[in-house]
């Protein structure tokens, strides 16, 4: 990795782990799982905040993710679990395993994809590699950011600053997403992510990078998981149960796998 980038890095881990302290999907994730314990494989698991709560559950953990500086926050919160392993992996080309009782694509990362493939392929790719990670009548849980207005959501003209501040290595600043735009035919929202920061040396690093995400529609989900052969279980809009409508802001589905 570039210096520039592994700077980038390292901010961004610490800045995540600052400001995404959230544990109400975590609580309401365990609720749905139950109490007997499970062997879960969370995809694109960061820095362990879903990971982590699941082991302490007692539940047998496995977590994937691409970004070294994210994982390197783990071995500290999991000190003395013996039912936790992480491993970097692209999670749309690298192997997952097999044999899970529970695949968790949460935390949003439906719509967080880094990956060659397009954003709309790459979630599908996704729902495609849960199938043989489960054992039969597994369960895939997914959670990501859903409304019945994406329009309203995702345009966005002008800068946002997104995260600001300091890190452990002393390095400050702030990143930005920027003239955010949201295409009602494709789903394809477009934006430029900004970082402004400056090192502890004083060095100064100035970074744009283009960012196409794909909202997807609920139906499309639905038609996805079932090609796969799953089932949907249940499906929540929001953390306290209720049913994905105008008022909600998330899509929380539990489906089955029904086919070998
Ligand atoms: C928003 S964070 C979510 C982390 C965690 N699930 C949570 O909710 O706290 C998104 C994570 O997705 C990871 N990620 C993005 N694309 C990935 C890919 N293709 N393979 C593996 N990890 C990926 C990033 O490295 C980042 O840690």
């Amino acid at each position: 990795m570039l210096k520039e980038e592994t700077i980038i890095a390292d901010w961004s881990a610490d800045m995540y782990e600052l400001d995404e302290t959230e544990t109400y999907d975590v609580e309401f994730m365990l609720s749905c799982l139950g109490t007997t314990p499970k062997r879960i494989l969370e995809i694109a698991c960061g820095s362990g905040r879903i990971l982590v709560p699941l082991a302490n559950a007692g539940h047998t953990v496995a977590g994937l993710d691409m970004d070294e500086a994210m994982l390197r926050k783990i071995p500290a919160k999991a000190e003395g679990l013996d039912n936790i392993t992480w491993r970097i992996a692209d999670v749309i080309v690298d192997d997952w395993g097999t044999g899970y009782d529970v695949v968790v694509i949460a935390g949003n990362f439906l719509m967080n994809i880094v990956s060659k493939e397009g954003p709309e392929r790459a979630q599908k790719v996704l729902l495609e590699k849960a199938k043989p990670a489960l054992k039969p009548g597994g369960m895939l849980y997914i959670d990501y950011n859903y409304t019945f207005y994406p329009e309203q959501w995702y345009v966005h003209p002008g800068e946002r600053v997104i995260w600001e501040g300091t890190d452990s290595h002393g390095t400050s600043g702030r990143m930005l997403l920027c003239d955010s735009t949201y295409d009602g035919a494709t789903g394809l929202i477009r934006s430029t992510r900004r970082y402004e920061l400056k090192t502890a040396t004083g060095e100064k690093i100035r970074k744009e990078m283009p960012s196409v995400k794909h909202f997807v529609k609920l139906e499309q989900i639905h038609t996805w998981l079932a090609e796969e052969g799953f089932r949907i279980k249940n499906e929540y809009g929001d953390y306290a149960g209720n049913p994905i409508s105008e008022a909600t802001g998330r899509a929380i589905i539990c489906a089955v796998l029904t086919e070998a």
